[in-house]
């Protein structure tokens, strides 16, 4: 069954695989169109980045949008110094012939979902959840035609990648991160318990490289580049695919483990702003409003997205 979805992205490098991973997969997916935010880098950069990704796997029929630059409150926080001052170091910038639409990203996704069935289009943001945040409180009858929203964002067991107490994409836009939590439809939640379970170790990047196809190139030189931060930072061997994880567990839910919890945001305190309180062992009466992802099979998923990027080989 293919899913009419629409990604909404901060490209960086994970979200650009993202978008590698769902164009690759039409058995799977309707992408009807990419919206972008302001997050790893600011709006400019991100739709930019987009764009590229949309040339680079010969996408360039996608409508990209660009939406919010900034958050509904608190100012932009970027993350140059992770994804490099492009957003998708690792890969040479060029400036894309896919073209920006001249639609703001917020009104293409009520205008969108407002001329669909009900629950007929699954939300992907995978970056700082200012556009849906606004889509939502600017037209709450989009709400009974999402199918479901499968986002990026969050951390339990493992803390905060940007403070100690949050994960960058609800950090940057809290308010939008409570809207989207309180919203009442469906959410699939993939945070940093399960994104840090998938790394892009050397010999994932080496077997993505040897595919030999300019998509697979392409992604090796932004993970060699993405690497570097968190491995340092973690001592890990490799950086966490985050993004991705969300176009994998559409297509394949059975690599990964969720369980149904309360996931709620601090939105005033500065010392926790940001933080996702999840109720995992149900202690509180609070009401069960995500699928909460915790574990993944990390090995399943990069046979996945090996599997998907060689077909830009064929
Ligand atoms: O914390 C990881 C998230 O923040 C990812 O979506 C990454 O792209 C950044 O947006
Ligand atoms: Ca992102």
């Amino acid at each position: 069954m293919t899913r009419k979805i629409i990604i909404d992205c901060d490209p960086g490098q994970d979200d650009a695989v993202a978008l590698l991973l769902a164009f690759a997969s039409p058995e799977d997916f309707e992408l009807l169109g990419i919206t972008t935010v302001g997050g790893n880098v600011p709006l400019e950069l991100t739709h930019r980045n987009a764009r590229m990704m949309c040339d680079i796997a010969g996408h360039q029929d996608i409508p990209v949008y660009a939406g919010c630059g900034e958050p509904l409150v608190r100012p932009l926080v970027t993350a140059e110094a992770i994804h490099g001052e492009t957003g998708i170091n690792g890969i040479d910038a060029f400036e894309p012939e896919t073209p920006l639409q001249d639609m703001h990203a917020v009104d293409y996704i009520v205008q969108t979902l407002l001329a669909a069935d009900d629950a007929s289009i699954t939300l992907v943001p995978t970056g700082p959840l200012t556009n849906i945040g606004t889509a939502i409180d600017k037209e709450p009858k989009i709400l009974p035609k999402i199918e479901q929203i499968v986002l990026m964002g969050g951390a339990m067991r493992e803390g905060g990648n940007r403070t100690p107490s949050a994960e960058f994409n609800i950090l940057v836009d809290p308010h939008a991160a409570d809207i989207v939590l309180r919203c009442g439809r469906p959410i699939t939640q993939l945070g940093l318990d399960v994104t840090h379970e998938v790394l892009s170790t050397r010999d994932r990047v080496e077997r993505i490289k040897a595919l030999g196809n300019p998509v697979a190139e392409a992604t090796a030189g932004m993970l060699s580049f993405f690497d570097r931060f968190d491995t340092k930072k973690y001592k890990s061997r490799g950086a966490p695919l985050h993004d991705p994880c969300t176009i994998a567990w559409l297509i394949r839910p059975e690599l990964f483990e969720g369980k149904a919890c309360n996931v709620a945001v601090e939105t005033e305190s500065e010392l926790t702003m940001g933080h996702t309180a999840v109720d995992f062992w149900h202690v509180t009466d609070r009401p069960i409003n995500v699928n909460w992802i915790y574990a993944v099979d990390a090995d399943g998923f990069y046979e996945l997205l090996i599997e998907r990027l060689a077909r830009f080989g064929e």
